[in-house]
C-alpha cells in the first residue's frame, strides 16, 4: 500500500504581528522519509503543529486525500488526524497517567478494540522502544530519554500512515539515536508510511532521510531529495548540513554578509565538494525500502539541471550504493528473520544497554 502524500502550498503562519514563515510550498513524497532542518526558532515545531491542524496558518493549503485541512470542518479534521502518529518535542505525556495508560490512550480514544487487544499492542510497542517493565511508572518518575521513547511508542500504536517526529533524538544517547534511526527506516520498509522528522542531528540528516527540507529566514530555503541537498552549493544549506561555523548562519542567526562571504570563500578553498554519505538501509530480512527507487528516479530525472560537480558526486554515490541490500548483508547486518512476523526483525531499544543498569549496586 503506497503511503499518503501531503501537499503544502503557499503556507504562511504568524502569531499576531510576528510572521514565523511565509509561502512554504512542498510535497512530502508518499511513503518516503523526509527531514526538516533549520536554526532554532525558525518555526519547525509550528510547521508540524500546522500539519495536524493544531495551529491554523492564515494563508495557503495543506491537502491530504483531496481535503484541505486548513479549511475543513472539525469532524473532517478529526478523521484526518487518525492518519497521523505524532511525537511532540516535549513528549507531551499526561503527567497523571502511567506509561501504559499514556500509550494506550490513542487506542482507547480512536478505536473500539478490547482491553486485551490493546494490551497486546501496547506491550509490543513498549518492548520495541525498550520500556518493557516500566508500564506502571509515571512520566515524572523517569528520565527525559525514557519519556521520549514513551512518546514514540504512543505515536506508533495506531499504525499511522503519516508519522511526524519532533526531535525524536534529542535527549537520547548516541547508541539509542542509532537504534532510533534504524527503527525509522525499518518501519518505513515495512509500512511504506510517510515520515517527517525534525532533527538537529547532522549525522541523522545525512544518513537517514530520502528528502531534506530547510527552514531559514522565515522561508523554506530548499526541499528535495537527499542527494540534491547534500551536494548543494547554497551557502545556508551547505553550512547547516555540514555543521560548520563558517557561513551565513551565526549564533544570533544572521551574520554580517561580508563576513559570511569571506568565510564561504575560505571553506570553498578548504573542502571542495564532500562525497555523499551512504544512506542507512533497512535491516536485512525486511522488505527493501520502496522509497529508495522512487527517490532515485526523481534525482535521475533532474540530474541534468544540477551543477557539474553535484552531478558527478551523485553519479558516484549511485554507483557505490547500487546494491544496498547486498551491501548491508556484507557488513554484517542483523540475520534474516521469519517474514511472517516482520516485527521480529525490528531493532529494539533494549533496556539491557542502558548504562545505568550496568552500574554496580550500592546497598
Ligand atoms: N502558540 C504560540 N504563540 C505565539 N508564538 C509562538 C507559539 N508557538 C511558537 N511561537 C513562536 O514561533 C517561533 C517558532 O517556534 P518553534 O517552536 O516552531 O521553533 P523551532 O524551529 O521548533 O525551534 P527549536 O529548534 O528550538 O525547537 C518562536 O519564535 C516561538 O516563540
Ligand atoms: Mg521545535
Amino acid at each position: 500500500m503506497p503511503g499518503v502524500e501531503v501537499t503544502v502550498e503557499g503556507l504562511s503562519k504568524s502569531f499576531g504581528r510576528a510572521n514565523i514563515w511565509s509561502d512554504v510550498t512542498l510535497s512530502l513524497p508518499p511513503g518516503e522519509v523526509s527531514v526538516l532542518l533549520g536554526p532554532s526558532g525558525t518555526g519547525k515545531s509550528v510547521f508540524l503543529k500546522s500539519l495536524i491542524g493544531l495551529l491554523k496558518p492564515e494563508k495557503g493549503s495543506i491537502v491530504i486525500h483531496d481535503t484541505d485541512l486548513v479549511r475543513c470542518n472539525e469532524s473532517k479534521l478529526y478523521e484526518l488526524r487518525k492518519l497521523f502518529g505524532v511525537l511532540f518535542q516535549d513528549g507531551a505525556l499526561f503527567g497523571s497517567m502511567n506509561l501504559y495508560d499514556n500509550i494506550a490512550f490513542p487506542l482507547r480514544e480512536h478505536t473500539k478494540k478490547s482491553e486485551s487487544q490493546i494490551r497486546d499492542i501496547v506491550m509490543e510497542k513498549m518492548d520495541m522502544v525498550g520500556l518493557k517493565g516500566d508500564e506502571m511508572k509515571l512520566p515524572g518518575e523517569i528520565s527525559g530519554g525514557m519519556r521520549k521513547r514513551a512518546g514514540l511508542a504512543r505515536a506508533l500504536v495506531l499504525d499511522p500512515e503519516i508519522i511526524l517526529f519532533d526531535e525524536p533524538d534529542s535527549g537520547l544517547d548516541p547508541v539509542r539515536t542509532a537504534y532510533l534511526n534504524q527503527l525509522i527506516l525499518d518501519l518505513n520498509a515495512q509500512t511504506d508510511s510517510t515520515f517527517l522528522i525534525v532533527t538537529h542531528d547532522i549525522n541523522t540528516a545525512q544518513t537517514v532521510p530520502d528528502n531534506i527540507g530547510m527552514l531559514y529566514r522565515k522561508h523554506l530555503a530548499m526541499f528535495g531529495p537527499r542527494e540534491v541537498l547534500l551536494t548543494s552549493d547554497d551557502p545556508v544549506v551547505s553550512q547547516f548540513l555540514n555543521g560548520r561555523r563558517q557561513g551565513p548562519i551565526g549564533m544570533s542567526e544572521e551574520k554580517d554578509t561580508a563576513q559570511a562571504a569571506r568565510e564561504m570563500a575560505e571553506v570553498d578553498e578548504l573542502d571542495g565538494l564532500p562525497p555523499i554519505k551512504p544512506q542507512l538501509t533497512a535491516t536485512g530480512g525486511l522488505p527493501e525500502r520502496k522509497a529508495v527507487a522512487r527517490r532515485q528516479k526523481r534525482v535521475r530525472d533532474m540530474l541534468h539541471t544540477l551543477p557539474p560537480a553535484a552531478q558527478e558526486a551523485i553519479r558516484r554515490s549511485f554507483e557505490e550504493n547500487s546494491a544496498p541490500q547486498a551491501r548491508a548483508q556484507a557488513v554484517g547486518a542483523a540475520p534474516y528473520s521469519r517474514p511472517d512476523d516482520p516485527t521480529r526483525a525490528l531493532p529494539r531499544i533494549s533496556p539491557d544497554d542502558d548504562p545505568t543498569t550496568q552500574l554496580p549496586r550500592v546497598r
